[in-house]
């Protein structure tokens, strides 16, 4: 707004000094004329007199009449005027109504003493005097004709006028159609980008409308052959994927039929080993031992290769969290006693939450064998808790910790901290893993924090109910240990 202000300001004023300095121009070229013409006529009158009646009744008379001859053929009501005067300043002045020779501007009375013609401008009224010298055989004369501009002002104020109020109108419409080009060109730019926004969130159908052939047609055109080859790209990787996980999935699942058989088989095996040689006695043992190990990966991929599938089911119901936490701990007391840790549980029930009782016990099981394994026979203390919207269980342990960044790794599928010192505990580096899926389907989290060497606490918080709103957790996530 201002920048256009500032360019209709300069041509305006351009505009009305142009106009105003033809308008002058013009009037001046004719008033010269009838000027010259005037001049002339007096030159001639004054010349007819007779010689001998200088200073008579009879040149006066002439002079007042040619005066008046004069002024008649100026415009009538035009105010044009003229002033006779000797050039001595002697004698009588024939003039017009309405001047006198005070009104002769001196610049032209001087300026008339080197040239024959000479005018000016006057201001207020706004006039143009010329003045001439009339050579007669009486003695010199100057004539003086002035010849108003206020038709020529009033023009120039009406052309004023009108360049002010086109200037505003222009001032406030060019905004207004900048603004208009501007959204032409940026409303397309907008919905290019809310069309990426669909995009990105997963509307893989999502297209921009292609109208006309400009720059914004191009531009829509190429977004979308963009989309299209984006979606393919995607709808590939999402078979594949599709394929690999059905792949996993049926493996694992035709894989258990005869693991069954040979676990069986094994089973006769180990009961029959005090018959055997010693190497083939020990050989059978290790059969047993790597069975269980196997079982226990197969038993894993299967379940996290259904998460993959989608068809992980959730059977909630209100469920007591502490007396649960109970069950696990009695559970796996006798592998915390094989440790030498002690677990303390720490927690006022009934906590009811919402839940699936199969899944919270296995991530239970999970953080407390986890707390166990990787404890060194330090005392692993869990908490229970609960306030209005969730419940949470952290489970607290003072063995090597975790190292920083880890406590993301620890839910990385087939992540082991330290796969040499793991394989002899039987991880497989899913539990966690699925833990964080078990938790993930409740609508909970699964939080993580150590320090090397001082130990780690794994943090489960669900909400009451099953898709419940979580922010924040009942209990703290704080490595150091707190104090019963
Ligand atoms: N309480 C813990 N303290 C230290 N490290 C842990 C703890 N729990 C889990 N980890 C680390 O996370 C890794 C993955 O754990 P998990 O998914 O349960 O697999 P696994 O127990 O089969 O190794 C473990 O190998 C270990 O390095
Ligand atoms: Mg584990």
């Amino acid at each position: 707004m201002a920048g256009s202000a500032v360019a209709v300001i300069l041509l305006a004023s351009l505009l009305v000094g142009q106009v105003g300095r033809g308008l002058v121009s013009a009037r001046t070229d004719a008033a010269l004329v009838t000027a010259q013409s005037g001049i002339t006529k007096v030159t001639d009158g004054i010349n007819l007199v007779h010689p001998a009646s200088t200073d008579s009744p009879v040149l006066d008379e002439k002079l007042q009449a040619l005066a008046r001859q004069l002024s008649d053929a100026g415009q009538v009501g035009n105010q044009y005027r003229i002033l006779l005067v000797r050039a001595d300043g002697s004698g009588t002045t024939y003039a017009t109504e309405g001047v006198a020779t005070s009104d002769i501007p001196s610049v032209l009375d001087k300026e008339l003493d080197g040239a024959p013609l000479a005018y000016t401008y006057e201001h207020d009224p706004d006039r143009l005097v010329i003045g001439g010298v009339v050579n007669t055989s009486l003695g010199e004369f100057r004539l003086f004709q002035f010849f108003p501009l206020s038709s020529e002002q009033s023009t120039l104020s009406l052309v004023r006028r009108t360049t002010i109020i086109v200037g505003g109108l222009l001032v406030l419409l060019l905004p207004l159609l900048v603004f208009l080009v501007l959204r032409q060109v940026v409303q397309p730019v907008r919905d290019a980008a809310r069309t990426a926004e669909r995009l990105a969130l997963g509307d893989l159908e999502e297209r921009m409308d292609v109208r006309g052939e400009d720059e914004i047609a191009r531009l829509a055109a190429s977004f979308n052959s963009m989309a299209a080859a984006l979606q393919k790209q995607i709808r590939q990787l999402e078979d594949l994927s599709r394929v690999q996980r059905r792949f996993v999935a049926d493996v694992t699942h035709e894989l258990r039929t005869p693991i069954t058989t040979v676990r069986m088989a094994a089973d006769v095996l180990h009961e029959a080993r005090t018959d055997f040689p010693l190497a083939a006695a020990r050989s059978a043992e290790l059969l047993q031992t790597e069975l269980g190990r196997f079982e226990l990966m197969l038993s894993e991929l299967l379940e996290i290769s259904r998460y993959d599938a989608g068809d992980a089911q959730v059977d909630a119901e209100p469920t007591d969290l502490v007396a649960l936490t109970h069950r696990v701990v009695d559970a796996v007391r006798p592998l915390a006693v094989r440790k030498g840790s002690e677990l303390v549980v720490h927690g006022d029930g009934p906590v009811v939450a919402d839940l699936d009782h199969v899944r919270i016990e296995r991530v239970l099981r999970n953080l407390v064998v986890n707390a166990i394994e990787h404890g060194e026979g330090h005392p692993v203390e869990i908490r229970v808790a609960g306030d209005s919207t969730a419940v949470a269980v952290t489970v607290r342990d003072l063995g090597v910790g975790l190292k920083p960044g880890e406590d993301r790794l620890v839910f990385t599928r087939f992540w082991r901290g330290d796969p040499s010192r793991a394989r002899n505990t039987g991880g497989t580096g899913l539990g966690l893993a699925i833990a964080h899926e078990d938790t993930r389907v409740h609508g909970g989290r699964l939080d993580a924090r150590g320090r090397p060497g001082q130990g780690a606490v794994f943090r489960m918080t669900l909400p009451r109910s099953v898709g419940g709103e979580l922010d924040g957790s009942p209990l703290p996530l704080d490595p150091v240990r707190t104090r019963a």
